[in-house]
């Protein structure tokens, strides 16, 4: 499923860039070397990395 229309980057690529380090849209769509378009994306780009964090909190406790 695509995440981004624009840049035609896939959830798996978003959560690939997050893993990476990625802790803003911006950083997701330099490690895919485009930039934001229309930044429809940026909103679910932010939750994927919101709920990433998260995860990575739950599994610290
Ligand atoms: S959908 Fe990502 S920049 Fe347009």
């Amino acid at each position: 499923m695509y995440v981004c229309n624009c840049n035609g980057i896939r959830e798996r690529q978003v959560r690939a860039a997050i893993d990476g380090g990625a802790s803003k849209p911006a950083e997701v769509f330099r490690a895919h070397g485009c930039k934001p378009q229309c930044a429809r994306c940026v909103c679910e780009m932010r939750e994927m990395i919101d709920q990433s964090r998260e995860a990575l909190r739950y599994a610290a406790e």
